[in-house]
Order: structure tokens, then sequence, then C-alpha cells
């Protein structure tokens, strides 16, 4: 039985990082078939990679999305509400620098 007094917070995941461990960046990656078959797979490694590099793991929140709807445009990446699309992996490690290191000093 539940008490009168008892409250339930459901926060999702990047709520939960963000609210507790003070994560403030995140990236979200298409994994649908169509990014992932035309590089994703490998792009999600060569973040993965530039995280830990940049001891940026417990910074920045990653996770793996479906489909957005948008596969033609794709690979498809979205970095703090940006949209980065045909990224590649001769792309991502600029794009990561650009968007979480040099214009986010404080990360
Ligand atoms: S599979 Fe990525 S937008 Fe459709």
């Amino acid at each position: 039985m539940v008490g009168a007094l008892e409250i339930v917070v459901l926060l999702s995941e990047y709520e939960l990082k963000k609210r507790v461990l003070g994560q403030s960046y995140n990236i979200e990656i298409c994994l649908g078939s169509s990014c992932f078959s035309r590089g994703n797979r490998e792009v999600v490694q060569v973040i993965r990679d530039f995280l830990r590099k940049n001891h940026l793991n417990d910074k920045v929140l990653l996770r793996g999305a479906r489909c957005m709807n948008r596969c033609s445009e794709g690979p498809f990446i979205i970095i703090n509400g940006k949209t980065f699309t045909g990224v590649g992996v001769q792309d991502i490690e600029k794009i990561l620098e650009n968007e979480l290191v040099l214009s986010a000093p404080n990360i």
C-alpha cells in the first residue's frame, strides 16, 4: 500500500543524469537501419573514443536514437539540439571538437 505522502518522480535517463550527475551535454545518434549501415555504426565508436580521450564521459550523455524519418539526409546526429546530416567518420571528430570543446569551454 502506498502512503498518502509518498511522491514518485519519474525522470528520463537524460534528466536524471543532468540533475544528479551534472551532465548537461547530449549527443543523439541515429541507429536506425539506414544511418547505421551508412556510417553511424563506425561513428558511434569514434564518438565513444573521443569522449574517453577527452575525459568527457561524465559530462556528455551519448544515446542511440531510432530512425528520425530523415533517412535521405543521414547519417544523422544531434548534438545539444543541433542537427548534423551526412556525417561520416572523417567529419565527426572536428564536429565534436567544435561543439564540445571549442564552443563549450566550461564543459
Ligand atoms: S535511419 Fe536515421 S533517419 Fe532514418
